[in-house]
């Protein structure tokens, strides 16, 4: 690698003031740092914007096939194949308008009114978000890092009724950042196929993920788990694409698939994914690897910078994320209202952070503040510096 794409003058702070959005730099005062939402400081790389200028110069932006372009199909499809070991065709790949998209369509599809879906707790709020905008009832199930498969099995076996229709994990976990080992999953999925539950798979993080720990899908655990299972995933952590809005559904039954393809209206034009995206996430996964391995290396960098900065803030806990660049730290023993403690810092350290507020990530989250760490380290070193004096003061006074 000639160049490096993740040193602090790489940071395009200019273009990130106008552009970047979702309590980001283009939505904060010029001299807060946010740390808020997870979306990467960098751009994305050269092989993708290469590739993007190389088909809006040809001119030709038709209509494509409903399900993705067949080339998007086959990439995403070898990139399951060659990273995973899933056994992936390219007809089991639908595109999607994001993964966000993807989990409201695979909602759409599958549930009727007042189906329950069991959901962890803390985790993104999109789960409970699309679960509940098709009508359905997101049960949750509490969630910590240390939690077992046997007690996590014990939590959903008390909760299930015969409403329960579906299990949404979330792996590599946002906010918790846990990558679930195999026999965790093992044992999870096998338990949800016994009681006749389908699964959705947010597997969007699953490419920043940090020694010596592994991504493992859901889908590649057995034939027999892998029918009951819709794997979602995205382009916008691994690739910095979030605002081409492109993701896809993964999904082996070849009825289920049909029938989210159908929930989705792609074939009558009323949504469906720009080309652009599409090409976009072609160069990605065929070009693109080489540029991820450096980010994955440079977001470890800054995990354990993350780790060690917030070891220095009195009491409070931390735990090294295996996967994902956000880390979820315990500030109680400085304040009981994490929201308040983010406005704190937000007005006198000029930096944002996510608050572990039930409607970013549900009720377990509380006590606790998200920190996205895909940034350089000059911006990241600048952000504790400056909290690092507040929460010696906070230390002292609660916030409340
Ligand atoms: C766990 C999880 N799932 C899904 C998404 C949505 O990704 P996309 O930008 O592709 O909609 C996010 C983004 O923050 C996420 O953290």
């Amino acid at each position: 690698m000639t160049q490096n794409f993740f040193s602090d003058d790489a940071v395009p702070l200019e273009l990130l003031r106008e552009r970047a959005f979702n309590l980001r730099w283009a939505q904060q005062p010029a001299d807060v740092i946010p740390l808020t939402a997870a979306d990467p400081d960098f751009r994305t790389a050269p092989a993708i914007q290469e590739a993007l200028v190389r088909y809006v110069r040809d001119g030709v932006l038709s209509y494509v096939p409903p399900e993705g372009l067949p080339r998007f199909r086959e990439a995403v499809a070898e990139w399951m194949r060659s990273t995973r070991h899933m056994s992936c065709n390219p007809e089991e790949v639908f595109a999607t308008d994001s993964a966000a998209s993807g989990m409201a369509v695979v909602a759409r599809a599958t549930l009727r009114p007042g189906d329950e879906v069991v959901i962890p707790d803390p985790v993104d709020f999109l789960l409970h978000h699309c679960v509940e905008r098709a009508g359905g009832v997101a049960v949750r199930v509490p969630v910590e890092p240390e939690t077992t498969a046997a007690q996590f099995i014990a939590s959903m076996e008390a909760r299930i009724t015969p409403r329960t229709r579906m299990l949404w994990l979330c792996n590599p976990h946002n906010p918790l950042g846990v990558v679930y080992a195999r026999e965790w999953l093992a044992s999870v999925a096998e338990w949800a196929v016994q009681r006749g539950l389908r699964i959705l798979s947010d597997e969007i993080w699953s490419d920043v993920v940090y020694s010596p720990h592994r991504h493992i899908s859901l889908a590649t655990l057995s034939s027999e788990i892998a029918r009951k299972i819709v794997t979602v995933y995205g382009f916008s952590k691994n690739f910095a694409l979030a605002g081409l809005r492109v993701g896809c559904v993964i999904c082996g039954d070849p009825e289920w698939r049909q029938q989210i393809i159908a929930a989705s209206d792609a074939a009558c034009t009323v949504y469906g994914v720009s080309v652009l995206s599409q090409i976009a996430v072609i160069a990605a996964l065929q070009q693109g690897g080489e540029w991820l391995a450096e980010f994955v290396s440079h977001l470890e960098r800054q995990r354990d910078y993350c780790v060690q900065r917030l070891n220095q803030w009195p009491g409070v806990r931390v735990i090294a994320p295996a996967g994902t660049y956000v880390i979820f730290p315990d500030v109680r023993s400085l304040t009981d209202d994490s929201e308040a403690f983010c406005e704190y810092l937000r007005e006198h350290a000029r930096v944002a952070l996510v608050p572990g507020a039930a409607r970013w990530f549900g009720p377990g989250a509380s006590g606790h503040v998200r920190i996205c760490f895909a940034t350089s380290r000059g911006i990241l070193q600048e952000a504790f510096d400056r909290m690092q004096p507040v929460v010696e003061k906070l230390a002292g006074m609660k916030v409340r």
